[in-house]
Order: C-alpha cells, then sequence, then structure tokens
C-alpha cells in the first residue's frame, strides 16, 4: 500500500503546492505570490505526499464562513481519491470555525463538479463569463455551499 499523509501547508510546502498548481492548471503560481496569500488572515491549506507530493488545496475562513480556494491532484495521480480525501479533510477542519463551506467551479468542469457534489456541495449561484480560458474563451462559473452544521 502507498505511503499517504495530508499535512497543513508551511511555508516550506509552499514552493511544492506552487509547482502542483503548475501541473493542474497549466499556468504558473509564482511562490512569492502564494506566500503572501498564505500570510493573509484566515488562509490555510493543506498537501498530500503519496510520498511524493500528489495535491494541495486552498481554504480560507472569514467571519464564520469557509472557503475553498483551489484544489489540484497531479495529473498523474487523479482517480486515486486524493482529492476527495483533500477536501474531506478541509471539511471536518472547518467545522470547527464555520457553518458553511462556498467555491466556485467552472460549468466546464465536470471533474471537479462531480467530486464536490458527491460530497454534498450544492449550487446556490452562477457568475456568468468569470473565468478566462485558454485562447480568450470564457466560462461560468457555480456557486456551490455545503451546510457544515449537519452531519456529513
Ligand atoms: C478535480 C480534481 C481535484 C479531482 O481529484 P481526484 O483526486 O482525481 O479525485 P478523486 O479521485 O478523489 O475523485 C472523487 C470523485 O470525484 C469525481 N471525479 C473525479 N474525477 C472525475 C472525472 N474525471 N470525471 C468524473 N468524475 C470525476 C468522482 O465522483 C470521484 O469518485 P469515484 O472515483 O469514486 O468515481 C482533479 O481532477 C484536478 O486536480 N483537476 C484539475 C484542477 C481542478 O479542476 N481543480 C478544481 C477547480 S474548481
Amino acid at each position: 500500500m502507498t505511503e499517504f499523509s495530508i499535512r497543513p501547508m508551511g511555508d516550506a510546502d509552499i514552493a511544492t503546492a506552487a509547482a502542483l498548481y503548475g501541473r493542474c492548471f497549466g499556468e504558473d503560481w509564482a511562490v512569492q505570490s502564494l506566500r503572501d496569500l498564505m500570510r493573509t488572515p484566515g488562509c490555510w491549506g493543506l498537501i498530500a505526499y503519496a510520498p511524493d507530493p500528489v495535491g494541495f488545496l486552498l481554504a480560507r475562513i472569514v467571519v464564520g464562513e469557509g472557503e475553498i480556494l483551489s484544489i489540484g491532484v497531479d495529473p498523474d495521480r487523479r482517480r486515486e481519491a486524493f482529492g476527495k480525501t483533500l477536501m474531506e479533510a478541509a471539511i471536518v477542519l472547518s467545522q470547527q470555525s464555520a457553518d458553511a463551506m462556498f467555491l466556485e467551479v467552472g460549468t466546464d468542469n465536470p471533474a471537479a463538479d462531480a467530486l464536490y457534489r458527491g460530497l454534498g456541495f450544492r449550487q446556490v449561484g452562477l457568475r456568468k463569463d468569470y473565468y478566462r480560458r485558454p485562447g480568450g474563451r470564457r466560462a461560468d462559473a457555480r456557486i456551490l455551499r455545503l451546510d457544515l452544521t449537519k452531519d456529513l
């Protein structure tokens, strides 16, 4: 069985998370910019190793509301439940200080949409043309919400 761990993202993990982000989304996230984000109040992250870095999750809690800012799993390690495990860990951690969790997902991202809906997230809004995709195409964002006050 593959050795697997999820850890809180510390300063030493920022460069690893930025590299994973690049592999997951096909665009760079400057290490310093990610470090600055992680230093803003309420921001936190998780990183998964199996045993190499396989996934990351960035989140925020502001006045009783949780938000998933980003999640990605290495393209070579998808469908091994790393994404679901990262999300479940984030949900449990957020339940300690938030009543609900929100996130945005592109209407052109069925994989992520299925992951979130399988965890109980439901659509509460739509942002038209929210994402700019390669080639100038735009995609709408669904706003999904999970009630954290119920047993999941
Ligand atoms: C979305 C993402 C994080 C999922 O990570 P993952 O580790 O592959 O997902 P899991 O193996 O935990 O899958 C959990 C469930 O999500 C759904 N799912 C995941 N990938 C899917 C796919 N390609 N197609 C359909 N459903 C999918 C399934 O319901 C799956 O359960 P199952 O494997 O029992 O069928 C990953 O595809 C990714 O990094 N995508 C690129 C970055 C991204 O889009 N991030 C989200 C932005 S909102």
